[in-house]
Parts: structure tokens; C-alpha cells; sequence
């Protein structure tokens, strides 16, 4: 598109993707893990990532959106549920699916509310993080690729509800 400069292709983005899915394959053998989608900018990320972890691993989906922003472009603080989880997580792996990691608000409120409910362990996995950006410390083991402190869209991420179905991540051009 004209008005979008892409900073991450598709071929990209799937390549590292695979990578991921190959370690979490390794650290999950044998084992059933329980992803936890952050609606709606993770869910390009959980298909493409739950389709490339190996058969050795029992793989579990759920759902979960909160929103931390209204239409602006920075971080409020304010976290809200709009969707909880199907089920239960007492006892399980969970592994918290994001699209990108920015302030790290709407991640370390996530991840309170989850350990309340006594899964076995909770790691967290990022498609993109912002790391200039944080906020709020978090601990994030699988992360797909860094990029600097400008608003990308594309791959789940959204500008104003628009571009999330775009294969690649790109950036509006100035
Ligand atoms: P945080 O709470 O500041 O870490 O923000 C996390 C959420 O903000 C993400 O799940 C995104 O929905 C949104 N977000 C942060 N940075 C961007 C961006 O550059 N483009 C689109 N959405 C973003
Ligand atoms: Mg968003």
C-alpha cells in the first residue's frame, strides 16, 4: 500500500515464527500447553504459531481480550476485561499469547489476574516488543523481533481498528 512503509515481510515473519514454535516444541515435550490468546491483535500470531509446534506437545486454546487504550495511541494504564477465559487454567502451562509488548501495562495486569487462578506456570509469548517503551518490568521468554518506539500496524496490530489483516508489519509513512 502507498501510505505504508513495510519494516517486517511476511517470509519474515513466518521464518521466525517457525523458530519460536520449534522452541516452545523443545521446552513443552511431552507436555500440554495451554495458549492463551490476547484478543484481538494476538490472533495472527496464535494461528501461525500454534499450526508450527511440533505433534510432541498437546497444544490448548483460549481466549482473552482487554483493552488498554481506547483510540489513543499511548498506553492509559487502565486495563479492562471484555472476554474471559472459557475455562479453567488451575494446575496448567500457560503460555500468553501478544501481539506486541509496548508499556507493558495490559501483560503484568494479565499475568496477576492468572496466577490467582493456580496454573502450574505462565510464560508469555510476543510476536514484537517495544522495549525503549516499558513501563512496567516484565518477563517475556519468547519474543519474535524488537522494533524501535514507532506505532506499527499490520499482522493483528491495528491502527484504529483498521490494517490488522495485513501480512507484514509496517508503519504509516510521514
Ligand atoms: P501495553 O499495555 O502498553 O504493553 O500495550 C499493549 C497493547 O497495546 C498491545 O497488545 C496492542 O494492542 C497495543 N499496541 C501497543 N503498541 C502498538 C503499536 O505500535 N501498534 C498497534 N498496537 C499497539
Ligand atoms: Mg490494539
Amino acid at each position: 500500500m502507498d501510505n505504508i512503509e513495510v519494516m517486517i515481510s511476511t517470509e519474515e515473519l513466518y521464518a521466525r515464527i517457525a523458530e519460536l514454535g520449534k522452541q516452545i516444541s523443545e521446552d513443552y515435550k511431552g507436555k500440554t500447553v495451554k495458549m492463551i490468546c490476547v484478543l484481538k491483535g494476538g490472533i495472527y500470531m496464535l494461528t501461525e504459531l500454534s499450526k508450527s509446534i511440533s505433534e510432541d506437545v498437546k497444544v490448548q486454546l483460549d481466549f482473552m481480550a482487554v483493552s488498554s487504550y481506547g483510540s489513543e495511541q499511548v498506553s492509559s494504564g487502565i486495563v479492562k476485561i471484555i472476554k474471559d477465559l472459557d475455562e479453567p487454567i488451575e494446575g496448567q502451562d500457560v503460555l500468553i499469547v501478544e501481539d506486541i509488548i509496548d508499556s507493558g501495562n495490559t501483560l503484568s495486569y494479565l499475568e496477576n489476574i492468572l496466577w490467582d487462578r493456580k496454573p502450574n506456570s505462565i510464560a508469555v509469548c510476543t510476536l514484537l516488543d517495544k522495549p525503549s517503551r516499558r513501563v512496567v518490568d516484565v518477563d517475556v521468554k519468547y519474543c519474535g523481533f524488537q522494533v524501535p518506539d514507532v506505532f506499527v500496524l499490520g499482522f493483528g496490530l491495528d491502527v484504529d481498528q483498521n490494517y490488522r489483516n495485513l501480512p507484514y508489519i509496517g508503519r504509516m509513512k510521514e
